[in-house]
């Protein structure tokens, strides 16, 4: 017979997204509505390991769901990735009475999620644990969608929509660094969104030539005067690929890194919308008796598969937008 869950503990791991605080709440307000206590753990696993918990009431989550960051704290531990600091943190679980752990954050968590729950079996302990991706780089392989992703997005737009506007008046190039870790999600969706002159991920690798030079020279016999360079962190700094620009095409480019600022903000209604219907997918899962689960979207659906398999899957990089991209940006030279 499937053990009746009684309490389970929430945490957010990892680097930050807008949209965790609106997972949290579902995570509390579904358990809650379900008849099951919920204990937030504090600044990721290392919550665990150092008995740094909360008790969650509905009340606890009001007014959440429209801020940036999480009133969980994060961190990355390293202690975690040792049997002894899981030991530790198997300890709490069990002085707690936990039946399962809610982890959002991205692949790391899921990583440390699953090392858990197999250190309980081995030790005699049932510990179901369920994730839920929430990363702004969109770099989750089982997902289609990570929580965070569109904030990002639309921040940067904001901000680069600002350089814009400088960068117009003095004629300038523009070089503008964005987040994404090792992949190209970030820079390609906003590269997209502020029609920029060119769009460098890590995905495709650069060739300078018809990259950069290419594309600035036919923006410029086509009559433009300013250009949009945006650069994903992954595919090298933007630093040197302003030198570059200058020592090779002469130009005298500015450059930007937006940084841990695509990090905040109040989530987007899609972040928040979709981080609630995983927060109670991911408790539902629990509840319905399926253990070591990871939350998806597919399609725009949520569901939920197995975390081990979850962890094995490499997303196809949707190189068609790229596609996209280079059509938006081709260019005639001017007739007048
Ligand atoms: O994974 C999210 C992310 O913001 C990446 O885009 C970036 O490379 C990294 O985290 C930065 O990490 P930290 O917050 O530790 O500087």
């Amino acid at each position: 017979m499937e053990k009746q869950v009684k309490r389970i503990g929430v945490l957010t791991s990892g680097g930050d997204a807008p949209g965790m605080n609106a997972a949290v709440r579902a995570v509390v307000r579904t358990a809650i509505s379900q008849g099951i206590e919920c204990v937030g753990i504090r600044r990721g696993w290392n919550g665990l390991i150092n008995s740094d918990f909360t008790h969650m009431s509905a009340t606890s989550v009001s007014h959440i769901i429209n801020k940036g960051g999480t009133m969980l704290y994060t961190a990355r531990s390293e202690e975690f990735r040792e049997p002894s600091g899981r030991a530790k943190a198997l300890s709490t679980c069990k002085l707690l009475g936990l039946d399962g752990i809610v982890a959002v954050g991205g692949d790391g968590t899921f990583r440390g999620a699953l090392a858990l729950s197999r250190q309980a079996a081995d030790a005699g302990m049932a510990l179901q644990v369920v994730g839920i991706p929430a990363t702004i780089d969109n770099d989750i392989g089982c997902s289609h969608y990570t929580i965070g992703f569109d904030t990002a997005c639309n921040t940067a737009v904001e901000c680069i929509d600002k350089l814009r506007d400088t960068m117009q008046s003095h004629e300038r190039c523009s070089v503008v660094e964005v987040m994404g870790r090792h992949a190209g999600y970030l820079a390609l969706y906003v590269g997209i969104a502020v029609g920029a002159t060119a769009v460098l991920i890590p995905e495709r690798e650069l060739d300078f030539e018809r990259d950069i030079v290419d594309k600035i020279r036919r923006a410029r016999l086509a009559g433009t005067t300013h250009y949009m360079i945006v650069v994903a962190e992954g595919a090298g700094s933007a630093m040197d690929i302003a030198n570059r620009i200058h020592d090779e095409i002469g130009m005298d480019p500015r450059v930007t890194v937006l940084g841990h600022i695509q990090r905040g903000g109040s989530p987007t209604a899609r972040d928040r919308e979709t981080a609630s219907r995983m927060g109670y997918r991911a408790v539902m899962s629990l509840m319905e008796g399926r253990g070591n689960r990871v939350v998806v979207t597919q399609d725009g659906r949520v569901t939920d598969m197995d975390m081990e398999e979850a962890l094995q899957m490499v997303k196809p990089f949707p190189m068609e937008r790229y596609q996209i991209l280079e059509s938006l940006t081709c260019r005639q030279p001017s007739l007048f």
